[in-house]
């Protein structure tokens, strides 16, 4: 199986640790064990102890009840039998893929997004159709433009959302319309939903599996938990052909996932308002802070992101992204993602979760930089 480089990994890989100031980063800054501990009024010697007591072997293999119960609590209507857990949303993405799209079929994908959705659908052999995503329209598909796309031979549209890198966030109504076309071309409706879980207004955040029956959601321990360490994911959907036929591949490619790591996300997923609480405070300030430098800089400008941890910003310099971010890096020790990663010249994605003084610094010195050119 032939597979194009995963270019923000690579990008990643390359340059993260050269970093002064990280804005590169997707995670919300990403928590210690003790600070989880902490988080969840654990008493820290009690759980190590606890911990030491636990016996490494593959534990459950299709998670603990703890665990599909707590990822099962992040959604209106799904029982913790609708949950497949994974290594990360990455497993989670490559097993649905994987499972559901074969030679042939055609797959409608939002651009941009994470390139799994288009690169592993393409090695697969099945054609990829890009439902492209424009700084015009705020980021949010075209339906007119899916209907076009869509058609019998259709096997799956995917979504992102919220959208990595724009931090856009396709609103209930919109995507309702999206399964319409589904559900008129017999297509299941893949959302990676790996940012979603904390909205500016508090208000729950729907999902893809509220519904459509053949709506499959993936999410992750990563982003909204700050805990990408534990590298665990999952698959949830009401459709039981496909619970079953990922279920089959995953004793090829999975097994389990880590004791340790289904016990912190179980602890996580339990006390996940007071995690949720230090991460929303955190969002809401440094997406203020972002939002204040990109008016005050006129060289900049973007579609103020409503969800997520990043946001694509377009800077008005002829130069490309990636000699953009390479010098912002090398002159000015600030990492941040060529939007050609994404296929989107002429802009470089943020990430603003982290704390709001390398924030803060970060940008001026992209400020710096983007006068200097
Ligand atoms: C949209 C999207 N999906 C999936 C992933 C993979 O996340 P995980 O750490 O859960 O494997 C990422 C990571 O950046 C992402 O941005």
């Amino acid at each position: 199986m032939k597979i194009r480089p995963f270019k923000v990994e690579q990008w990643m890989n390359e340059w993260e640790t050269k970093a002064v100031y990280n804005l590169g980063e997707t995670c919300i800054d990403s928590l210690r064990v003790d600070e989880l501990l902490n988080l969840c009024g654990v008493d820290a010697g009690e759980y190590l102890r606890k911990l030491g007591g636990a016996r490494m072997s593959y534990g459950h293999i299709e998670g603990s009840p703890e665990l599909r119960q707590g990822i099962a609590s992040l959604y209106r209507d799904i029982s913790a039998e609708d949950v497949i857990p994974t290594h990360g949303a990455i497993g989670a993405n490559y097993q649905v893929i994987m499972t559901l799209v074969e030679p042939g079929d055609n797959v409608v994908c939002v651009k941009p997004t994470y390139q799994q959705h288009y690169s592993i659908p393409e090695s697969i052999g099945a054609e990829v159709r890009p439902l492209q995503l424009t700084y015009a329209g705020k980021f949010l598909p075209n339906l007119d433009e899916l209907n076009r796309l869509a058609n019998r031979n259709t096997k799956m549209i995917t979504i992102n959302n919220p959208n990595n890198p724009t931090g856009s966030w396709i609103p209930d109504e919109m995507t309702k319309e999206i399964v319409k076309t589904a559900e008129r071309v017999g297509a299941y409706v893949l959302s990676d939903e790996v940012y979603r879980g904390i909205s500016e207004d508090g208000e729950y955040m729907t999902s893809i599996v509220d519904l459509y029956d053949k709506g499959i959601s993936v999410g992750s321990m990563s982003k909204i938990f700050s805990l990408a360490g534990l590298r665990l994911g999952w698959i949830t959907t009401k459709d039981a052909n496909v619970k079953n036929a990922c279920l089959a591949r995953r004793d090829y490619d999975t097994i389990s996932c880590g004791v340790l790591d289904d016990m912190l996300s179980a602890l996580a997923l339990k006390h996940k308002d007071s995690v949720f609480k230090r991460n929303k405070s955190i969002l809401d300030g440094n997406r203020a802070v972002l939002d204040k430098w990109v008016r005050e800089t006129p060289q900049a400008e973007y579609v103020r992101p409503v969800a997520g941890t990043v946001a694509l910003v377009y800077y008005k310099k002829n130069i490309s992204s990636r000699e953009f971010a390479v010098r912002l890096l090398k002159e000015k020790g600030v990492l941040v993602t060529p939007g050609e990663c994404f296929d989107m010249e002429g802009s470089i994605r943020v990430g603003y979760a982290y704390d709001s003084k390398r924030l803060q610094t970060g940008l001026e010195k992209i400020g710096e930089l983007l006068r200097e050119i």
